[in-house]
């Protein structure tokens, strides 16, 4: 039984979200190391450097995109996992970053213990959900965000969960190596499931190839096998393997910060437009 079946027994049907909210996109794959953390901070920062306000909601233990971003653990006093628990709302976890118009909800390790914690507590899959509605609804400097980014643990557990289910949509990164489908076919059926029980509005927002190297044979044959199999799911931006991406989380700076000519920058970039861009036809559909 997975984690959603488990939920649904509990939670029965318990679904749609408030009108009028940020739009609110999950980063997700369970697979580790594909980008991820990586996508969050960098999509976070060119969405902001493009004029949006940004939250990002750090939901992984591990806690890389707080770090990435240059926060220090000392300085997460109040944590998603606070906010999980019910101790705190969101906005008391919000601080601000180095780039303007993004801020981030930090992680600490505390989350690992989250599933165990909340037991078979009824709304355990809308806890995230009702605090970004809470968010919103309230405190006017907060309530202004346009985009609420999620960075996701590598992993379908209750944390990825609570992310589908306050999700408009999710944004899954694909590395460019040789298992790159393994796994995206559970990760669709995930949000399948999550969508027909926890949360009808969630869809695919797009898929991102990251790690991208055209000299690679492999790295080409995988972006033809993705295409083939996910078509126009599948942004036309891709993220080249870039020693510059890998290189500014330790010095606590996105990309675009530490050094705005790289290749990975003027990806991200692009990728922020492509996103803006898909998020108007959206809304011009509906
Ligand atoms: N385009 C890129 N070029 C070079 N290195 C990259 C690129 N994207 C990510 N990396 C590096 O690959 C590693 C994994 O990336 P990242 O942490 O973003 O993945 P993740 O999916 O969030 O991982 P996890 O599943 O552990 O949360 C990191 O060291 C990151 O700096
Ligand atoms: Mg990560």
């Amino acid at each position: 039984m997975t984690v959603i079946d488990e939920i649904y027994q509990y939670d029965g049907k318990d679904a749609g979200s408030p009108a009028g909210h940020p739009r609110i996109i999950s980063l997700a794959n369970q697979k580790g190391g594909v980008g991820k953390t990586t996508t969050a901070i960098n999509l976070g920062t060119a969405l902001a450097a493009i004029g949006e306000r940004v939250l990002i909601v750090d939901l992984d233990p591990q806690g890389n995109a707080s770090t990435g971003l240059g926060i220090d653990r000392r300085d997460r006093n109040v944590s998603t996992y606070d906010v999980l628990i019910g101790e705190a709302p969101l906005r008391d976890a919000v601080v601000p970053t180095a780039v303007p118009r993004l801020h981030i909800a930090a992680s600490t390790m505390d989350l690992s213990g989250l599933e165990l914690e909340l037991g078979t507590t009824k709304d355990r899959a809308f806890r995230l959900r009702d605090a970004i509605a809470a968010l919103n609804g309230n405190a006017a400097d907060h309530s202004d965000y346009t985009y609420v980014l999620i960075d996701c643990p590598p992993s379908l557990n209750l944390l990825t969960v609570n992310a589908m289910a306050a999700s408009d949509a999710i944004l899954v990164p694909l590395q460019c190596e040789f298992f790159a489908l393994e796994g995206l076919s559970q990760l669709l059926q995930t949000v399948e499931q999550v969508r027909s029980t926890l949360n009808p509005n969630l869809s695919i927002h797009g898929i991102v190839l990251t790690m991208f190297d055209s000299r690679n044979n492999l790295s080409n044959q995988v972006v033809a096998d993705v295409r083939q199999f996910m078509g126009s799911k599948v942004y036309d931006t891709m993220i080249p393997r870039n020693v510059r991406i890998s290189e500014a989380p330790s010095y606590g700076k996105p990309v675009l910060v530490y050094d705005l000519k790289c290749s990975g920058s003027e990806a991200y970039l692009k990728l922020a437009t492509e996103v803006i861009q898909r998020e108007r036809e959206l809304r011009t559909t509906h």
